[in-house]
Protein backbone atom coordinates (compact mmCIF):
# COMPACT_ATOMS: atom_id res chain seq x y z
CA UNK A 1 0.00 0.00 0.00
CA UNK A 2 0.81 3.92 -0.21
CA UNK A 3 1.07 5.30 3.33
CA UNK A 4 1.97 9.09 4.01
CA UNK A 5 5.49 9.75 6.12
CA UNK A 6 2.99 9.33 8.93
CA UNK A 7 2.27 6.02 8.20
CA UNK A 8 -1.56 6.91 6.86
CA UNK A 9 -3.39 4.56 4.23
CA UNK A 10 -6.47 7.02 3.93
CA UNK A 11 -7.50 9.34 6.39
CA UNK A 12 -10.38 8.34 8.94
CA UNK A 13 -13.40 8.86 6.19
CA UNK A 14 -11.76 6.89 3.82
CA UNK A 15 -10.81 9.17 1.20
CA UNK A 16 -7.13 9.19 -0.50
CA UNK A 17 -7.39 12.77 -2.19
CA UNK A 18 -3.60 13.04 -1.10
CA UNK A 19 -2.43 10.69 -2.66
CA UNK A 20 -2.42 12.90 -5.78
CA UNK A 21 0.89 15.15 -4.94
CA UNK A 22 2.90 17.14 -7.23
CA UNK A 23 5.96 16.59 -5.70
CA UNK A 24 8.87 14.94 -8.14
CA UNK A 25 11.94 13.71 -6.82
CA UNK A 26 14.93 14.38 -9.41
CA UNK A 27 17.51 12.23 -7.85
CA UNK A 28 14.43 9.15 -8.56
CA UNK A 29 14.25 6.20 -10.69
CA UNK A 30 11.42 6.51 -13.29
CA UNK A 31 8.79 4.04 -13.68
CA UNK A 32 8.27 3.28 -17.18
CA UNK A 33 4.17 2.17 -18.23
CA UNK A 34 5.78 -0.94 -19.94
CA UNK A 35 7.63 -1.98 -16.57
CA UNK A 36 3.79 -1.35 -14.37
CA UNK A 37 2.33 -3.54 -17.08
CA UNK A 38 4.79 -6.08 -17.36
CA UNK A 39 4.70 -6.16 -13.29
CA UNK A 40 0.76 -6.38 -12.99
CA UNK A 41 1.05 -9.80 -15.51
CA UNK A 42 2.83 -11.09 -12.66
CA UNK A 43 -0.28 -11.12 -10.41
CA UNK A 44 -2.21 -14.23 -10.26
CA UNK A 45 -5.46 -12.67 -7.82
CA UNK A 46 -6.40 -10.21 -6.00
CA UNK A 47 -7.49 -9.92 -2.04
CA UNK A 48 -9.08 -7.16 -0.37
CA UNK A 49 -10.86 -5.66 2.65
CA UNK A 50 -14.69 -4.70 1.99
CA UNK A 51 -14.06 -0.54 2.67
CA UNK A 52 -11.06 -0.98 0.21
CA UNK A 53 -13.80 -2.57 -2.30
CA UNK A 54 -15.84 0.09 -1.54
CA UNK A 55 -13.26 2.64 -2.23
CA UNK A 56 -12.98 0.94 -5.67
CA UNK A 57 -16.36 0.39 -6.52
CA UNK A 58 -16.31 4.74 -6.22
CA UNK A 59 -13.06 5.24 -8.01
CA UNK A 60 -14.78 3.42 -10.87
CA UNK A 61 -17.90 5.06 -10.79
CA UNK A 62 -16.32 8.52 -10.82
CA UNK A 63 -14.71 7.63 -14.50
CA UNK A 64 -11.32 6.48 -13.07
CA UNK A 65 -12.35 2.81 -14.20
CA UNK A 66 -11.54 -0.84 -12.37
CA UNK A 67 -7.62 -1.36 -11.12
CA UNK A 68 -8.00 -4.70 -10.92
CA UNK A 69 -8.07 -6.12 -14.64
CA UNK A 70 -9.65 -9.02 -15.38
CA UNK A 71 -8.15 -10.80 -12.46
CA UNK A 72 -9.81 -12.72 -10.13
CA UNK A 73 -10.61 -10.17 -6.97
CA UNK A 74 -11.49 -11.55 -3.48
CA UNK A 75 -13.52 -9.20 -1.37
CA UNK A 76 -13.95 -10.13 2.27
CA UNK A 77 -16.87 -9.30 4.04
CA UNK A 78 -19.60 -10.34 6.50
CA UNK A 79 -22.40 -8.31 3.95
CA UNK A 80 -24.14 -8.15 1.10
CA UNK A 81 -21.86 -5.73 -1.41
CA UNK A 82 -22.67 -5.24 -4.83
CA UNK A 83 -20.90 -7.53 -7.50
CA UNK A 84 -20.52 -5.36 -10.44
CA UNK A 85 -18.39 -7.74 -12.43
CA UNK A 86 -17.68 -11.76 -12.98
CA UNK A 87 -14.14 -11.30 -11.50
CA UNK A 88 -15.20 -10.73 -8.45
CA UNK A 89 -16.47 -13.40 -5.61
CA UNK A 90 -17.05 -12.64 -1.72
CA UNK A 91 -15.39 -14.31 0.88
CA UNK A 92 -16.25 -13.86 4.92
CA UNK A 93 -14.59 -16.22 7.76
CA UNK A 94 -11.02 -17.68 8.41
CA UNK A 95 -8.73 -15.63 6.44
CA UNK A 96 -6.09 -18.31 7.11
CA UNK A 97 -7.93 -20.91 5.92
CA UNK A 98 -9.19 -19.06 3.24
CA UNK A 99 -5.33 -18.12 1.63
CA UNK A 100 -3.87 -21.69 2.14
CA UNK A 101 -6.69 -23.69 1.38
CA UNK A 102 -8.58 -21.75 -1.18
CA UNK A 103 -5.83 -19.60 -2.79
CA UNK A 104 -2.61 -20.62 -2.62
CA UNK A 105 -3.05 -24.27 -4.35
CA UNK A 106 -4.39 -22.10 -7.11
CA UNK A 107 -2.59 -18.90 -7.61
CA UNK A 108 1.18 -18.62 -7.16
CA UNK A 109 1.18 -14.30 -6.47
CA UNK A 110 -1.77 -13.25 -4.17
CA UNK A 111 -1.66 -9.67 -3.99
CA UNK A 112 -3.35 -8.34 -0.99
CA UNK A 113 -4.44 -4.92 -1.51
CA UNK A 114 -5.54 -3.94 1.66
CA UNK A 115 -6.38 -2.07 3.70
CA UNK A 116 -5.74 -1.70 7.23
CA UNK A 117 -7.14 -4.13 8.79
CA UNK A 118 -6.82 -6.85 5.92
CA UNK A 119 -2.87 -6.00 5.89
CA UNK A 120 -2.98 -6.49 9.77
CA UNK A 121 -4.49 -9.71 9.75
CA UNK A 122 -2.36 -10.62 7.13
CA UNK A 123 0.70 -10.08 9.25
CA UNK A 124 -0.63 -11.61 12.26
CA UNK A 125 -1.37 -14.65 10.67
CA UNK A 126 1.90 -14.74 9.07
CA UNK A 127 0.38 -14.89 5.57
CA UNK A 128 2.66 -12.40 3.98
CA UNK A 129 5.96 -13.73 2.15
CA UNK A 130 6.24 -9.76 0.86
CA UNK A 131 5.86 -6.63 2.12
CA UNK A 132 5.56 -3.21 0.14
CA UNK A 133 5.13 -0.22 1.28
CA UNK A 134 5.33 3.06 -0.43
CA UNK A 135 5.82 6.30 1.11
CA UNK A 136 4.41 9.42 0.04
CA UNK A 137 5.91 13.08 0.63
CA UNK A 138 3.24 13.81 2.93
CA UNK A 139 2.19 14.86 6.92
CA UNK A 140 -1.71 13.90 7.10
CA UNK A 141 -2.11 13.88 10.72
CA UNK A 142 -4.29 10.74 11.14
CA UNK A 143 -6.11 8.65 9.31
CA UNK A 144 -6.12 4.39 9.00
CA UNK A 145 -2.84 3.36 9.67
CA UNK A 146 -1.28 1.07 7.37
CA UNK A 147 -0.58 -1.72 10.41
CA UNK A 148 -3.10 -1.69 13.38
CA UNK A 149 -2.12 -2.94 16.19
CA UNK A 150 -0.46 -6.07 16.36
CA UNK A 151 0.03 -8.21 19.80
CA UNK A 152 3.57 -8.93 19.06
CA UNK A 153 6.92 -8.06 17.38
CA UNK A 154 7.53 -9.15 13.68
CA UNK A 155 11.12 -9.16 12.40
CA UNK A 156 11.20 -8.58 8.46
CA UNK A 157 13.99 -8.48 6.20
CA UNK A 158 14.37 -5.33 4.46
CA UNK A 159 15.11 -6.22 0.45
CA UNK A 160 15.19 -3.78 -1.79
CA UNK A 161 14.28 0.16 -1.21
CA UNK A 162 13.86 2.59 -4.28
CA UNK A 163 13.40 6.08 -4.68
CA UNK A 164 10.64 6.76 -7.28
CA UNK A 165 10.74 10.52 -9.21
CA UNK A 166 7.13 10.80 -9.11
CA UNK A 167 3.80 9.44 -7.45
CA UNK A 168 3.44 5.61 -7.87
CA UNK A 169 5.51 4.68 -5.00
CA UNK A 170 7.24 7.83 -3.81
CA UNK A 171 10.20 5.92 -1.74
CA UNK A 172 9.14 2.11 -1.87
CA UNK A 173 10.24 -0.48 1.02
CA UNK A 174 9.93 -3.66 0.10
CA UNK A 175 11.15 -6.42 3.07
CA UNK A 176 10.25 -9.95 3.60
N1 LIG B 1 -3.14 3.99 0.38
C1 LIG B 1 -3.29 2.79 -0.13
O1 LIG B 1 -2.42 2.25 -0.84
C2 LIG B 1 -4.54 2.01 0.16
C3 LIG B 1 -4.63 0.66 -0.22
C4 LIG B 1 -5.78 -0.06 0.09
C5 LIG B 1 -6.81 0.58 0.78
N2 LIG B 1 -6.70 1.87 1.13
C6 LIG B 1 -7.77 2.55 1.89
O2 LIG B 1 -7.93 1.91 3.15
C7 LIG B 1 -9.28 2.14 3.59
C8 LIG B 1 -9.87 0.83 4.09
O3 LIG B 1 -9.06 0.23 5.09
P1 LIG B 1 -9.73 -0.41 6.39
O4 LIG B 1 -8.64 -0.92 7.25
O5 LIG B 1 -10.70 0.57 6.94
O6 LIG B 1 -10.63 -1.58 5.79
P2 LIG B 1 -10.35 -2.87 4.86
O7 LIG B 1 -9.17 -3.64 5.38
O8 LIG B 1 -10.36 -2.47 3.42
O9 LIG B 1 -11.70 -3.67 5.09
C9 LIG B 1 -12.01 -4.17 6.38
C10 LIG B 1 -13.35 -4.86 6.34
O10 LIG B 1 -13.29 -6.06 5.55
C11 LIG B 1 -14.19 -7.03 6.09
N3 LIG B 1 -13.39 -8.21 6.48
C12 LIG B 1 -12.06 -8.25 6.76
N4 LIG B 1 -11.66 -9.52 7.03
C13 LIG B 1 -12.77 -10.29 6.90
C14 LIG B 1 -13.00 -11.68 7.03
N5 LIG B 1 -12.01 -12.54 7.36
N6 LIG B 1 -14.26 -12.13 6.81
C15 LIG B 1 -15.28 -11.28 6.49
N7 LIG B 1 -15.09 -9.95 6.35
C16 LIG B 1 -13.87 -9.47 6.55
C17 LIG B 1 -14.86 -6.39 7.30
O11 LIG B 1 -16.01 -5.67 6.85
P3 LIG B 1 -17.54 -6.15 6.69
O12 LIG B 1 -17.63 -7.59 7.11
O13 LIG B 1 -18.32 -5.24 7.56
O14 LIG B 1 -17.84 -5.94 5.24
C18 LIG B 1 -13.84 -5.32 7.71
O15 LIG B 1 -14.40 -4.26 8.42
C19 LIG B 1 -10.05 2.68 2.40
O16 LIG B 1 -10.24 4.06 2.58
C20 LIG B 1 -9.14 2.41 1.23
O17 LIG B 1 -9.28 3.35 0.20
C21 LIG B 1 -5.58 2.61 0.84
Amino acid sequence: MVASLDGFIARRDGRVDWLETSDEFVGGDTMDPEFVEAFLKTIDCYVMGSRTYETALRFEAQGFGWWYGDKPTFVLTSRELPRTRETVEFYSGDLARFVNGRLRPTYRNIWFVGGGMVSTECLRLGLANDVRYSILPILIGDGIPFFERLDRDIDLHLAEVKALQERRGGSSLRGT
